[in-house]
């Protein structure tokens, strides 16, 4: 089968990577791509959000699955325009895809639905939004409403960050369209995982857990990124709690969605805090995360395009559980430094050719560009540096000590990723 996959990052890096181990891809199309995933799949110049054009390459190449990295064409509607016109593709339709396009509706569905989250409101008028921020108890989750690629969620202490995130996300439109609307929600504490699920509308089954580092800097600092590092499984999701979680959240997500006429498939990739009375849903996502798929294709025993087809034929109720190695796996992405905000690319990456000799260690590319024979930094996520092994601490080393021997100018990276591993509390199930 050929395969086409949409999007450039390193998810979609390791998207291609697992699907190239499968006997069932003979070809895979990236677009865009970027030129890290050149020795497993061919370029093809056409933007993520291209979807007539998209369609049209796929028609034109008999692609047997289109598989989509990123949350915007899902959003805007790419998979109702395949599927109309009889293209395989995977991924949920617009209408679902409305858990991660907006989160009044993901609040609104939890809320009808009693599936533990956060207390919200929802403002359309930033007046309003004002007078009932002013006598609110901080600290405060603010989100714009529509996609913000991750950056439209602040945290606000007082009421000064309250007025600042009202007028970067309403008044100043920092995120367009996706401001017109904000949920402002309770802050809650606790321990933050990721849950990843495939579900074909009426099985729900879960793939693993992970972690990931949002902020540039250590210790949760900066501006939030797309993600600066990753782990899996996360040591606070043991057997027990995965299980409470598929009872009390996952199966009654679906639940919910049947019960609105929703037919969800695809990956669902919920954020969840665990806290002493029970983990809570604090957002909904309709896809892969990135860099969390850098740990997950590493750790995933399975056919990849198998575990597509039965999605898409609403087949997973065969199946009892998705396997997954027992080992752990740690990604630290290397970025340029600036990024999230303003950075410089076009340096050469250097000594990527020794690290090819580690087992244990995936380079995925996020960002780079091939030229005479060397890679140059094209991005503000650079590349990723995956190891898999046992024990997730000794992991974490490893990992570093292979960073020592990549360099590029600008690079920055965070030196913390899983750093609060070695504390594991005690999070017990009722
Ligand atoms: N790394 C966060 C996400 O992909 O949603």
């Amino acid at each position: 089968m050929k395969v086409l996959i949409v999007g450039n990052g390193g998810r979609e890096h390791a998207l291609a990577w697992k699907l190239y181990q499968s006997d069932n891809v003979d070809k895979i199309y990236a677009a865009p791509g970027n030129d890290g995933m050149l020795e497993i799949a061919e370029r093809v110049e056409i933007k993520a959000n291209d979807i007539e054009s998209l369609a049209k390459f796929a028609k034109e190449k008999e692609i047997g699955m289109t598989v989509v990295g990123p949350e915007e064409p899902l959003v805007a509607g790419i998979v109702d325009y395949f599927v109309e016109r009889g293209i395989p593709i995977f991924g949920p339709k617009k209408q679902a895809a409305l858990l991660e396009g907006s989160k009044a509706f993901a609040k609104d569905i939890l809320n009808k639905y009693d599936i533990p989250t956060g207390e919200y409101e929802v403002f359309t008028d930033p007046d309003n939004a004002l007078n009932y921020l002013e006598n609110a108890e901080y600290p405060l989750v603010i989100k714009a409403n529509g996609l913000a690629g991750g950056k439209g969620v602040i945290v606000a202490s007082n009421y000064q960050d309250s007025q600042d995130a009202v007028a970067r996300i309403m008044e100043d439109k920092a995120f367009g369209d996706a401001g017109d609307r904000i949920v402002v929600e309770d802050f809650i504490e606790g321990e933050e995982v990721s849950i990843f699920a495939l579900t074909d509308g009426q099985t729900i089954l879960p793939v693993t857990s992970t972690r990931e580092h949002k902020a540039i800097f250590e210790g949760e600092e900066g501006p939030n990124t797309g993600g600066m590092g990753s782990y899996s499984p996360s040591p606070y999701v043991d057997a027990e709690m995965m299980d409470k979680i598929c009872r009390e959240i996952l199966r009654p997500t679906l639940h919910a969605l049947n019960s609105e006429g929703i037919d969800y498939r695809g990956v669902m990739h919920v954020g969840i805090i665990l806290t002493e009375s029970g983990p809570k849903v604090i957002d909904y996502n309709a896809r892969f995360g990135d860099p969390e798929t850098q740990v997950i294709m590493p750790l995933l025993a399975e056919d990849l395009i198998e575990l597509m087809q039965k999605t898409n034929d609403v087949k997973l109720k065969y199946k009892k559980e998705i396997e997954i190695y027992d080992s752990d796996a740690v990604c630290v992405v290397l970025a340029s430094a600036g990024y999230p905000l303003t950075y410089k690319t076009g340096y050469e990456i250097k000594g990527l050719e020794n690290l090819k000799y580690h087992d244990d260690l995936i380079v995925f590319h996020s960002g780079t560009k091939f030229e005479n024979g060397k890679y140059y930094t094209d991005s503000g996520r650079v590349i990723g540096m995956t190891v898999v092994g046992e024990g997730i601490l000794s992991v974490i080393d490893t990992v570093y000590n292979y960073i020592n021997d990549v360099e590029f100018k600008d690079m920055h990276y965070r030196t913390d990723i899983g750093f609060t591993i070695s504390d594991v509390p005690d999070i017990s199930v009722d």
